[in-house]
């Protein structure tokens, strides 16, 4: 291969406009495409800025031309030529209306024929593109997405640092992380049989940071949860973390709508109208079935159990007699768009969240058909339409049975009804923060409450006295920002005065000996003075996908992992050697085929 000589790159392909008209220029990049019409041969060069169009013709060298004969796709090279404008422009590139003509040029790596195609709309497997992930990441979408990824965390750096937040790093070799997922676990070849965890997320550090006296703290921080993955989750993601002293909701809320303004001002130009709006909890799931309510589309759930209870229907006043409701949503103005296989297809959607089927009224020109009408009184029906506010083109879908499948059935089917009518308009985004969660849940299989966030979160202070008495309705100083039907981040006040801290541990079920054992270092620091304090941590890939519309987070992460935590690109996990196992003092059961 040749090497650069004195070539030395002058300018960027993606760059050169008519205002380089006459210019010598030297660029260096990869041959995106070539077309040799005989004599005439034309290259498009791309770099990271894009791509231009450079010819080699009558006027070049002969023996350049000729060597540019032997250029193939994804070759790298240099080419020194003259910028001037083209016969025939083409509008739909940035460099469309000129062209470098060629006078020298290098050939500094051949290319074996990529096994993918280096553009956006290449349509291959995603597996594919994963073991190739470093000329999947030539595409010119990929690098933008990663670009901007770059770009939201210096806006996110600076807007922190001039509110007077400290970059702290905290250790990836650590104690479990009280997150609720599994942990990654690292063993200790020098501590026979013990483990370390990797962060579920820094939440213990940055609070003893903020005991520490650092006042407010934040950290761009790669986290690790060993949990079951779906679209918008990896199982190591990268959070922007922030802690505050001496605050309360308000405090953390002011300066993170703020951060939020900045980003969604200089990555979409769009003013978002501060304050952002607040729902409780309790509204979220009884309007939307959701702690995570998508707002830019109505479809709003509306309760029939008091309507319904004495209903001949025995689907209905079953259930509501073993402690059951009945709810549904009205998709209004869209009966027409729904055949009855197409119900039958969200009939199907909802049992995977545990329906037990999907009751429906469809109200068209030519009257009402639904499956249920046969059950019910004409003057129940018209009970029924009318709690839906419902009319002639309208649809309604209602589900039965306990309010936990209810919800998650009706909050699920709304968002997929959404996507399937294609009404959302993606460039509209909506904020909401969603407060007042309850501080515990019943887990079924404990038969005890744990903490929905942790156990370090502060209750709402007028509630404290319910600790003892009323659990289930403690609720928490807990705040999600959720955009778009997306939860983008989540945080809390925390618990700073060891009797309150006591009640919470005790309302959970442990012991003060088993709250030692798990966080002792957390507790023993507390003796010592600690502030007010609390903070939040938003999903830093899930806010890149927002920004660039992504509906894959693996489109905003450079190397990420499959739905079953593998790496395509380098094989991970692997086997590793008995020696190496030996090591660290460990043995492994599985046969490895
Ligand atoms: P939480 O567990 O809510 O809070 O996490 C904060 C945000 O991180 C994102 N997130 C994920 N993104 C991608 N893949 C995942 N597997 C994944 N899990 C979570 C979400 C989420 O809102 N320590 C607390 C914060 C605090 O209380 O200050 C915490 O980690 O967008
Ligand atoms: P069946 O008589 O069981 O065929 O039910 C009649 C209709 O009621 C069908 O459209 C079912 O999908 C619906 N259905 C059955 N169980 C439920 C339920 N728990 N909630 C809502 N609809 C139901």
């Amino acid at each position: 291969m040749e090497s650069m000589g004195i070539l030395r790159r002058t300018h960027m392909c993606g760059q050169l406009s008519k205002a380089n008209i006459e210019e010598n220029v030297i660029l260096m990049g990869w041959v995106q495409s070539e077309r040799n019409l005989g004599g005439i041969h034309f290259v498009d060069l791309r770099d990271v800025t894009g791509f231009v169009q450079v010819v080699f013709d009558e006027n070049t060298p002969k023996d350049v031309l000729e060597k540019s004969e032997l250029l193939h796709q994804e070759y790298v090279i240099a080419v020194k030529g003259i910028v001037r404008m083209r016969e025939s422009v083409n509008p739909n590139i940035p460099t469309g209306e000129i062209e470098v003509l060629a006078n020298e040029l290098k050939i500094l790596d051949t290319a074996s024929t990529p096994p993918i195609y280096i553009k956006d709309d290449d349509n291959v497997s995603e597996s594919m593109r994963l073991k190739y992930r470093y000329l999947d990441l030539r595409k010119p979408f990929m690098q933008k997405n990663l670009i901007l990824r770059s770009k939201l965390a210096k806006v996110v750096r600076d807007f922190l640092y001039e509110n007077n937040f400290i970059e702290v790093e905290t250790p990836m070799l650590t104690k479990p992380t009280p997150e609720g997922a599994r942990d990654y676990l690292v063993p200790s070849r020098v501590n026979p049989g013990k483990f370390y965890a990797l962060p579920q997320s820094p939440q213990l550090m940055k609070q003893l940071l903020m005991v520490s006296g650092f006042d407010r703290y934040f950290q761009i921080v790669k986290c690790f949860r060993d949990e079951d993955l779906r679209a918008n989750r990896q199982p190591e993601f990268t959070q922007i973390d922030m802690e505050m002293s001496f605050v309360d909701i308000d405090d953390v809320i002011e300066v993170n709508e703020r951060l939020l303004y900045k980003i969604f001002k200089e990555f979409k130009n769009i003013d978002i109208e501060l304050p952002i709006k607040r729902i409780s909890y309790k509204e979220a799931m009884e309007r939307y079935g959701v702690d995570k309510p998508d707002l830019r589309f109505g479809f709003e759930i509306v309760d029939i159990t008091d309507k319904v209870h004495d209903s001949s229907f025995k689907v209905f006043s079953d259930n509501i007699k073993n402690g059951g409701k009945v709810k549904g949503i009205n998709i209004n103005g869209y009966s027409e768009k729904f055949t009855r296989k197409d119900i039958q297809n969200l009939e199907e959607y909802c049992k995977t969240f545990g329906a037990k089927g999907l009751a429906w009224i469809k109200i068209t020109d030519e009257g009402i058909t639904s499956p249920i009408s046969k059950f019910l009184t004409s003057e129940e029906l018209q009970n029924v339409i009318s709690s839906f506010k419902a009319k002639k083109g309208d649809l309604i879908l209602i589900v039965a049975d306990k309010e936990s499948i209810v919800y998650d059935s009706l909050g699920n089917l709304r968002n997929e009804i959404a996507r399937r009518l294609n009404i959302i308009d993606e460039n509209e985004f909506s904020f909401v923060w969603v407060v007042d969660f309850p501080l515990f849940e019943f887990n079924d299989e404990e038969n005890r409450y744990v903490a929905k966030h942790h156990p370090f979160t502060h209750p709402m202070d007028e509630d404290i006295d319910l600790l003892e008495t009323n659990p289930e309705k403690v609720r928490a100083k807990a705040y999600d920002i959720v955009i778009n039907g997306d939860e983008i981040g989540g945080g809390s006040i925390r618990i700073n005065n060891s009797d309150l801290q006591k009640k919470m541990f005790k309302a959970l079920g442990f012991s003060e000996e088993e709250a030692y054992d798990k966080f002792g270092f957390l507790l023993e620091a507390f003796k010592y003075g600690t502030p007010p304090h609390g903070g939040i941590a938003y999903g830093f890939d899930r806010l890149a996908m927002l920004l660039t519309n992504s509906s894959n987070i693996r489109d905003v992460i450079a190397f990420p992992k499959t739905q079953s935590a593998t790496c395509l690109l380098t094989n991970a996990p692997t086997v590793v050697s008995n020696d190496q196992l030996k090591e660290v003092h460990i043995k492994v059961e599985v046969e490895n085929e």
